[in-house]
């Protein structure tokens, strides 16, 4: 008979505002550039997990699916707990999937956190930091609240201050498309690692913006630390749009706010975007702009879906 236990966990994706692209060694999902993110709040995955009796059963948001990514983590699950036991996961997100919103980082986030409770491992969240690495190297960040480091070729995700470190800070999650993307990020950075003639300056330049970055951080520089921001993403996108064959994630909505932005920084308020591995745009800014920027979106974009998150905690127990 199968054990009985049914554990529920639930993580928030981890928004990098220096970005981590690039692996330093796949096989152990090392990345090659040091990454600087906030855990946003609002945003979360929750996964309950059960014994199965032969197979690993998945339902993603409701929906049966044989996910490669997700089996493999729970193989090596199995080796690195010593156990012969498949699973039954329910895995629903409170955001799109698979969007270019961090859904891997609170997904493999939450599934590390299930799987060690349901072992009763008892592993730390540095152990646990390392293990969700193994899901997805930006899912070692959102182990952890706040504002986390995860230093090129690192194992684990270091935090760096929790969530009430910058109370002002605010991210707005603009949804300029809700489809699953067309490439992953894990093909999508190997493209750009094997074929892009900016990728070594990519690695070269992400280690003095991030040093920029941090500084900016501490200090509470905020146009400083906006524009290492965009900065990144910049960067980062150029060794995608120069891959063989390039990768475009970019839709016209997704410039459309980027040049919405350009224009509130040009009345003077500080707002600075970024992007991931999907058109969704993200823009950073402080509370007491909000209104205005609000408004200005929505008069640029009136159809537009946003949401607003603040930093937000760590993996936890439900
Ligand atoms: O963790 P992955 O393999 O989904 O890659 C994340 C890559 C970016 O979101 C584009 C950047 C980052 O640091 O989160």
């Amino acid at each position: 008979m199968g054990k009985m236990i049914n554990i529920t966990t639930q993580a928030s994706p981890s928004l990098a505002l220096i970005k981590y692209w690039g692996k330093q060694n796949k096989k152990q999902n090392l990345p090659a550039t040091t990454s600087l993110a906030m855990t946003l709040d609002t945003l979360h995955t929750t996964t309950e997990i059960s014994f199965s009796q032969n197979k690993d059963v998945i339902r993603l948001n409701g929906i049966e699916k044989q996910d490669d990514k997700i089996i493999q983590f729970l193989d090596f699950c199995r080796k690195y707990f010593k156990t012969d036991h498949y699973y039954t996961l329910f895995t629903e997100n409170n955001f799109p999937t698979k969007a270019g919103i961090a859904s891997s980082a609170s997904g493999f986030a939450a599934l590390a956190a299930a799987v060690n409770a349901f072992e009763n491992k008892g592993l730390d969240n540095k152990a646990l930091s390392a293990l969700a690495r193994r899901g997805s190297a930006s899912a070692s960040r959102s182990v952890f609240g706040g504002f986390t480091l995860l230093k090129a070729g690192a194992r684990e995700a270091i935090p760096l201050e929790n969530k009430d470190y910058w109370p002002e800070l605010r991210v707005m999650v603009c949804l300029v498309s809700a489809k699953e993307k067309f490439i992953g990020s894990r093909e999508a950075m190997e493209a750009s690692r094997t074929s892009s003639p900016y990728y070594s300056v990519w690695i070269k330049s992400s280690r003095s913006l991030c040093k920029h970055a941090i500084d900016a951080f501490y200090k509470k520089d905020f146009e400083k630390l906006g524009w290492a921001i965009r900065q990144s993403y910049l960067r980062m996108f150029s060794t995608m749009f120069t891959a063989h064959n390039p990768i475009i994630y970019w839709e016209p909505g997704s410039l459309q706010i980027i040049q919405t932005a350009e224009t509130l920084r040009k009345n003077g308020i500080a707002v600075f975007e970024t992007m991931d591995a999907g058109p969704q745009v993200k823009l950073f800014y402080l509370e007491p702009d909000e209104k205005q920027i609000k408004k200005m979106i929505l008069q640029e974009c009136p159809d537009l879906n946003f949401m607003i998150c603040s930093a937000g905690k760590g993996v936890r127990y439900l």
